[in-house]
Parts: structure tokens; C-alpha cells; sequence
């Protein structure tokens, strides 16, 4: 995840990203900005945050609401949890890599982009996945690029993740 940052910069200046204009907006407003600026990056779209894609082998989440910001944090103090465990995470859940950044005063998660996702909307889930998938809600886990496994949605994470 060294990379997330600076590509997520580099998206956004290609879509001509006013950083100081997003600077002046009230928090709601910003948040609304991130999202119209990135639009045309659309990737899917949760009921509490939208997702685009950056460039490189990410995607960054944009809370749709002012109120739903604690899930993206919720989700980077577990994968810090994860990265911090190493060889000792004693959990058979794994959650998708990500890391947060802060643009114009706002933290955006930055995520590693995964494919074959299961989404409450298609509900692929292949058979040969492992059982903690069905542990995350609606099973919303896809594959990395090693094709292993991984939870993208678990910062409102009701068990898998819980110590
Ligand atoms: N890491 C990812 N890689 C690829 N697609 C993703 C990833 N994370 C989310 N998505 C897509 O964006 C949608 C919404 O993301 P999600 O994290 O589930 O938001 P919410 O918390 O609002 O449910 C997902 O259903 C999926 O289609
Ligand atoms: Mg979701």
C-alpha cells in the first residue's frame, strides 16, 4: 500500500481536483465534491459509502454521508490490527489492504482493488472459498492479486474480525 497515496493524488489531478476549493467546503460538502469529482470512476456503491477506482491496483471509498466516516476508520484500525499481528494473527478472516489519507482536511480510504467480489446485490460466491467468508456480512469479499481471499467491507464487521 506504499503507492496509495501518491496514486491517489495522481487521480484525482487528472480529474482536476481543486484541493483548495475542497478545502473551503463544509465537511458534507467536501465529501460531495470527492464524489462528483470522481465519478466517472465509479466502481460500485454501497449504502454507506461510493467506490471509485485510482489508478494502479487500487480504489479509494467516499462515505455517501458526513455520518458514515467512522466505518473507513473502523476498517483501517482493524487492517493495522492485521498488519501489526503479522505471523501471529491468530483469526482465519483476512481483511483486504488499505490505508488512509488525508486530502483537503478529509480521510479517504484507499483500498487494494480486488476482483471476483461478492456483493449483497450479485452473490458470487464461488464454493471453493473458505468458511469465514460466510462470517462477513453478506459475504462482501473478493480476491487479491495473489488470489487469496479477503474481506473489503468490514468496518461494521459484526464477528470475524472481533478479538
Ligand atoms: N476493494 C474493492 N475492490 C473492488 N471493488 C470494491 C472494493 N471495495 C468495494 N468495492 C465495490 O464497491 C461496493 C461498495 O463498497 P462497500 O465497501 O461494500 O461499501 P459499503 O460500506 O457502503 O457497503 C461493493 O459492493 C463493491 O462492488
Ligand atoms: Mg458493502
Amino acid at each position: 500500500m506504499r503507492q496509495a497515496a501518491t496514486e491517489l493524488r495522481k487521480t484525482l489531478a487528472e480529474l482536476n481536483f481543486d484541493e483548495t476549493h475542497a478545502a473551503n467546503l463544509t465537511v458534507g460538502k467536501r465529501l460531495e465534491y470527492f464524489r462528483t469529482i470522481l465519478a466517472p470512476k465509479r466502481v460500485g456503491e454501497g449504502r454507506h459509502r461510493h467506490v471509485y477506482g485510482v489508478n494502479g491496483h487500487y480504489v479509494v471509498k467516499v462515505p455517501a454521508d458526513a455520518a458514515y466516516r467512522n466505518i473507513n476508520t473502523a476498517e483501517w484500525n482493524i487492517f493495522r490490527r492485521r498488519q501489526r499481528a503479522g505471523s501471529k494473527w491468530s483469526l482465519p478472516a483476512e481483511p483486504a489492504k488499505c490505508c488512509m489519507v488525508k486530502i483537503a482536511g478529509t480521510k479517504l480510504l484507499v483500498m487494494e482493488r480486488l476482483s471476483s467480489v461478492c456483493t449483497p446485490d450479485n452473490k458470487r460466491k464461488p464454493r471453493d472459498w473458505p468458511k469465514w467468508v460466510y462470517r462477513i456480512d453478506c459475504c462482501q469479499c473478493g480476491k487479491d492479486r495473489d488470489g487469496k481471499v479477503v474481506a473489503f467491507d468490514y468496518g461494521t464487521d459484526g464477528g470475524a474480525f472481533k478479538r
